[in-house]
């Protein structure tokens, strides 16, 4: 017998993470849907889902189309990329996301890493379990001067954690700074400035939290790269594609960037854009695989928030969704 409830369908890759919370829902027929566009467009005609979960993954293509005019698509996170907004818009579709609710959670790992790339805790514990005593010389986070390129809700909390926990001097690039008191009192930013050159070259340590976009494409490149302090560390848990990874695995080799900590690419899984320039082949970079958010608490929190802009959707309460597009 065909249910009565509306379907949203969720991709796997958010279904498998947040499986539990969706199992809760009773209002809706969750039904876990393929990541991959075609084939989820398949399942979207066969469907007819009010709604569809999607995760980071690019939708490109004929998705817009194959939902009907007026639908969501609910995006669980913040970063929406991935989406095509003009495509979107013109098939008067909805775009939601999830914020304020994991931006503390992305910060805290980022200096996680911050903490792996100086101290080297996750290497260290290799080496104990090969058979190795290896007292690795490490470098302190104390101190230190942080470039944080994107000073938005993300970038914002690194700067607390950084400057209050570990009176770290915190410079910051933004696109317009209207209040650089509130700036150091509330999020302890020294410096910030519009401009590249007046932040990041006088780093120990540079932050990636800016959007990716077409102007954000590539941002660090060769010509930005080459003006960073010698010996800097580089992380990224932002977006792959603000970097040039072939140019940050040549400063890498080259050890003008000493080491990098890396939670995203510009393709994921990840894969070289040069396959001779293989970021997995060098010893000074960390590498996770897009986790940044991945806690059973954040992934419930982001669930949560992507069901309640479901049920806000629903009952027509569009104003009161997270919208970012519609
Ligand atoms: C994760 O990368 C997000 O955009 O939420």
């Amino acid at each position: 017998m065909k249910s009565k409830k509306p379907i949203v369908l969720v991709v796997k890759t958010v279904y498998e993470r947040v499986k539990t919370v969706f199992e809760e829902i009773s209002d809706f027929e969750i039904v876990p849907a393929p990541t991959e566009e075609m084939a989820l467009v398949e399942i979207v005609r066969e469907k007819d889902p009010i709604a569809v979960v999607l995760n980071v993954d690019p939708y490109t293509g004929p998705l817009y189309d194959a939902l009907q005019k007026g639908r969501l698509i609910a995006r669980y996170g913040v970063g929406c990329d991935n989406i095509d907004f003009k495509k979107a818009a013109e098939n008067g579709l909805y775009v939601t996301n999830t914020p304020g609710v994991l931006e503390a959670t992305v910060a805290e790992f980022t200096v996680f890493l911050m903490g792996e790339v100086l101290r080297m805790p996750g290497l260290s514990t290799h080496d104990m379990k090969e058979g190795h005593w290896n007292q690795r010389m490490g470098r302190e986070l104390r101190g230190k001067t942080c470039a944080i390129l994107g000073l938005g809700a993300i970038g914002k909390k690194v700067s607390q954690i950084l400057s209050f926990g570990f009176d770290v001097t915190v410079l910051a690039l933004k696109k317009t700074i209207e209040n650089p008191e509130e700036l150091k009192e509330k999020y302890g930013v020294q410096k910030a400035s519009t401009e590249f050159s007046e932040i990041a070259p006088r780093a120990d340590i540079i932050s990636l939290h800016l959007p990716a976009n077409e102007e954000t494409h590539h941002y660090m490149d060769k010509p930005r790269l080459q003006q960073l302090k010698r010996g800097s560390v580089l992380i990224n848990t932002g977006r792959g594609a603000l970097v040039d990874e072939n140019a940050l695995y040549d400063a890498l080799k080259k050890n003008h960037i000493s080491a990098a900590g890396l939670d995203v690419y510009q393709h994921e899984p990840y894969k070289p854009l040069d396959p001779q320039k293989d970021l997995r082949d060098l010893e000074n970079v960390v590498l996770t695989p897009h986790i940044g958010s991945s806690t059973g608490e954040c992934s419930r929190r982001m669930a949560e928030r992507v069901i309640q802009n479901i049920r806000l959707w629903v009952k027509g309460e569009h104003n009161q969704m997270d919208v970012v597009s519609g």
